[in-house]
């Protein structure tokens, strides 16, 4: 009995059941009350009765997998037969319109930017958007309780009193520190991403937004090639006819520290709302880095210089896709984003 078991088990696993004559052939051989099942059920009764419940057992479960594998194939039949009548019925059917997607236009304006400094040079870096509160402030030279942070207002994720806090990046900076502490000069990398302010928000200002960064170190980097970087930049992205102004700024991470403008691209300067008649835009921030920031990242800065450069992205889009609310750019509503297919 159990020999004949066993033969049977075998033959139920390696039917190949294909199509629906082979499925009827399974359920003849097998499931009908002539079957070879039923066959040796039948004989149960002339077993010794000791092993009657034993042999029953086996019986149940061989019968058990038949049906397990007939109604399996049945199924997978019937969908395979449903699918090939949709096929080919449904020719007639007026087509499934597809949706094209499209590329935002921060991201059309962050292409841009990439594809300047990456022709001059510089390679691509990219961090993390939930930082430690030590390389987006302390590393960069903020000190602790220095009023330059609260110039950007942080969210927050976790703050214990003598632990490194978990906050959502305020600026790209902290992929500078990144950078440095994993590669040694020389360094050319741009780092671009989302930042976050706990800000108020409003048409101009939201709670997320898009910088560059752009971080440049090697022996003798000047203030000079600093200058020469940001005019070739400012160029090639809003016209070769744009002038541009470097202001005596501040920034904990840079000294020198300077904020550029360009000639507002929109009324060539002769002053407009944009630019509040005053005929300048404000695109970034750079400066030096700052010797501490480098001997932070275990940098001699004896031996190494290099500049850093900090700019806003979105502003850019929405002056260049004259987009009057910040906010439509993080909405994703269709209506706004399907204008910008290419
Ligand atoms: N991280 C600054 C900010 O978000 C921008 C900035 C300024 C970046 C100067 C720099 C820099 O790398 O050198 O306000």
């Amino acid at each position: 009995m159990e020999n004949r078991v066993e033969e049977l088990q075998r033959e139920i696993d390696n039917y190949a059941i294909t199509c629906t004559d082979e499925l009827e052939a399974f359920r003849l051989r097998f499931m009908v009350r002539k079957g070879s099942i039923a066959e040796l059920f039948g004989e149960l009764k002339d077993a010794p009765a000791e092993s009657r419940p034993r042999y029953g057992q086996l019986l149940n479960q061989l019968k058990q997998s038949a049906d397990r594998k007939y109604d399996s194939a049945r199924k997978q039949l019937s969908a395979l037969s449903t699918g090939e009548k949709q096929r080919h019925n449904d020719l007639t059917l007026p087509g499934r319109k597809l949706y094209q997607g499209s590329e935002h236009p921060v991201q059309k304006v962050l292409g841009d930017m990439k594809q300047i400094f990456r022709a001059m040079g510089f390679t691509i870096a990219t961090g993390p958007e939930i930082e430690l509160d030590s390389y987006n402030f302390d590393m960069l030279n903020f000190p602790k309780n220095h009023p330059a942070r609260d110039m950007q207002d942080t969210f927050f994720i976790t703050r214990k009193e003598g632990e490194d806090a978990l906050l959502l990046r305020t600026h790209t900076s902290p992929v500078q520190i990144r950078v440095m502490l994993d590669d040694k000069p020389p360094i050319r990398v741009i780092c671009p991403g989302k930042v976050y302010r706990n800000e108020a928000i409003s048409a101009r200002s939201y709670c997320v937004f898009h910088q560059l960064e752009g971080l440049y170190i090697d022996t003798n980097v000047s203030f000079a090639d600093l200058k020469a970087t940001i005019f070739s930049f400012a160029k090639q992205m809003f016209g070769s006819s744009v002038e541009l102004r470097f202001r005596p700024s501040f920034f904990p991470f840079t000294e020198p520290s300077a904020e550029v403008d360009v000639t507002c691209y929109l009324c060539g300067g002769s002053g407009c709302k944009v630019c509040k008649q005053s005929g300048w835009l404000e695109i970034l921030g750079c400066g030096m880095v700052h010797p501490n920031v480098l001997k932070n990242c275990s940098i001699d800065p004896e031996k190494y210089s290099g500049f850093a450069f900090g700019m806003g992205v979105d502003r850019t889009a929405l002056l260049r896709y004259k987009i009057d609310d910040i906010r439509l750019l993080f909405e994703n509503d269709v209506r706004m984003l399907e204008q910008f297919m290419q």
